[in-house]
Parts: C-alpha cells; sequence; structure tokens
C-alpha cells in the first residue's frame, strides 16, 4: 500500500466520521506500513490501535484548523486524506437544486464553505507539515459532478460548483505547493457513488452493481493515489484509475 511512501508513514484523514473517511481509516489501520493514523472528525472517534490518534476538531473553524497545526506540530505529513464534504444537510434546509428557482444564496454559501473553502484553508493550515523533501500524497475528495466538462444532466448547482471551485483550488495549490516539496502530489478523486449517508436519498435509483461499499471505495483509492507520480500532481482521477475531465 501506498509504496511511494516511507515505513512508518504519518497518515491524516479529515472527515474520518463519514462513511468513506471512515473506510480509510480502517484500509490504513489494516496495513502494517503507517506509523501514526491521525483521524479528524467533528465527533470523538476511537479504533482499538496503538498507531490510531483520534481529534475531536471542526476544521470549518480557524480553531479547528489551529489545534491540528499544533498537534501535528510541523513534523512531516506524509499522506492527507480528505474525506469532508457535504451535499444536503436537512438541519439547514440544504437539497440538492432541480431548476434556478431553487437556489438560495445562504445554502450555495454553506456548500462552498464545507466543499471548497475548508478544504484550501485546510492545507494552508497544514503547509508546515507538508513543505520539505519528503514524500507526500494529498487527496480530497471530489465529486465527477463537479467536472464542469462532464455536466450534460444540469441540477445540483451548489454541489457542482462547490467541488469545481474545490477542483480549482486544489489544482492551483498543487502548482504552489510543489515549489515548497518537489516530493508532493496533489490529487482530487472521485470515489463513485457509495453507500453513505450522502447518498442515501439517492441510492433507489442507483442500480445495485454502481453502488459501492465504502470498504471497496477506501481500497480502489488508496490504490489509485498509490499510482501517482510527482508529475501528475494536480490531476483528477476516478475510483477506476481513469482521469477525469475538468
Ligand atoms: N457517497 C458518494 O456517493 C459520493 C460520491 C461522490 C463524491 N463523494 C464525496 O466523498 C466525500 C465523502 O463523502 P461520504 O460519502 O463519506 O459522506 P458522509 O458519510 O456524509 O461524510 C462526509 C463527512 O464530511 C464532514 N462534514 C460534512 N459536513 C460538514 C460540516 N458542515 N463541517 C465539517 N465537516 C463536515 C463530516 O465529517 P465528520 O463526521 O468526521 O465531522 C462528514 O461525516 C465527500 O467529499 C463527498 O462529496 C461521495
Amino acid at each position: 500500500m501506498l509504496g511511494q511512501l516511507p515505513e512508518g508513514f504519518t497518515a491524516l484523514i479529515t472527515g474520518a466520521g463519514g462513511g468513506i473517511g471512515a473506510a480509510v481509516v480502517d484500509a490504513l489501520l489494516a496495513s502494517p506500513r503507517p506509523g501514526r493514523v491521525i483521524a479528524v472528525s467533528r465527533q470523538p472517534i476511537s479504533r482499538n490501535d496503538g498507531r490510531f490518534e483520534g481529534l475531536a476538531l471542526d476544521l470549518a473553524t480557524p480553531e479547528g484548523r489551529a489545534a491540528l497545526a499544533h498537534h501535528l506540530d510541523g513534523r512531516p505529513l506524509h499522506l492527507l486524506f480528505n474525506a469532508i464534504g457535504l451535499l444536503h444537510d436537512e438541519a439547514q434546509g440544504i437539497h440538492p437544486e432541480k431548476r434556478l428557482d431553487d437556489l438560495d444564496p445562504q445554502a450555495l454559501a454553506h456548500l462552498f464553505e464545507i466543499n471548497a473553502t475548508l478544504p484550501a484553508m485546510l492545507l494552508q493550515a497544514l503547509q508546515p507539515a507538508l513543505k520539505g523533501s519528503h514524500p507526500a500524497l494529498v487527496a480530497s475528495l471530489s465529486a465527477r459532478v463537479g467536472s464542469i466538462g462532464d455536466n450534460r444532466l444540469g441540477g445540483w448547482y451548489g454541489y457542482r460548483a462547490s467541488k469545481a471551485a474545490h477542483n480549482m483550488l486544489m489544482k492551483t495549490a498543487a502548482v504552489e505547493l510543489r515549489r515548497l516539496n518537489p516530493g508532493l502530489r496533489v490529487v482530487c478523486l472521485h470515489p463513485g457513488t457509495t453507500a453513505t449517508g450522502l447518498s442515501r436519498p439517492f441510492q433507489a435509483r442507483v442500480p445495485e452493481d454502481k453502488l459501492f461499499s465504502p470498504a471497496f471505495v477506501a481500497e480502489r483509492l488508496l490504490a489509485v493515489l498509490g499510482e501517482r507520480t510527482p508529475e501528475e500532481s494536480g490531476s483528477f482521477y476516478d475510483w477506476a484509475g481513469e482521469p477525469v475531465a475538468w
């Protein structure tokens, strides 16, 4: 697993309480290679493994990001796997929009905050641990519907647009971070439709063989990530290892 990273590498998973994030934590702990698996969620989470460090932080806040940076203390981070994302939020009345009439500025702003701004601010906070000369992988979960080139169906304005913004922020950060660490690869990943809380309201219309388990997706995404070279930093891949159009 992730053969380009050193034995005993340090991994950080954000959104570790979510369906895919939790499965990535488990996939990493199933391998003897990571030395530290730091998992951040808004809720306390635990695993029965001495390499596991669970942090209950809200990374949407400057305080949460500062606490995470303090925990890492500038020591080299080899893997950042960001699994944070938002499609719907009943409590806040956020649902994927079907038509222009459904657009709501507050809902759009919140989707942009969680799907685009938060991942970029996370990279800002983690710069001291990412820069240097150590091999490092940054994966941030996107979605194929965030591809502008692939948008034929329309709808889901806020989610699509916030994921497109996410992709541009990650691509731009990849260009800058290459100068701070030539061994760093930043990759946007599309997991495919996965059986989690995020996709639950839409699963009925997904054929059974197209609805993946979080464990399958975690294994696939780590494999796809592990195939990326430094020259491929700032790219967008799906779970099958195929590039996705921006
Ligand atoms: N499931 C799919 O079919 C699918 C398809 C394409 C793309 N994706 C993308 O894959 C990623 C993971 O999604 P998932 O399916 O695992 O969904 P999920 O189970 O809903 O997990 C998403 C996680 O994002 C974090 N999050 C959500 N709202 C937040 C907020 N307001 N503030 C801070 N953190 C927040 C939470 O992490 P904590 O609970 O740890 O705080 C949450 O558990 C997302 O970026 C999603 O867009 C999923």
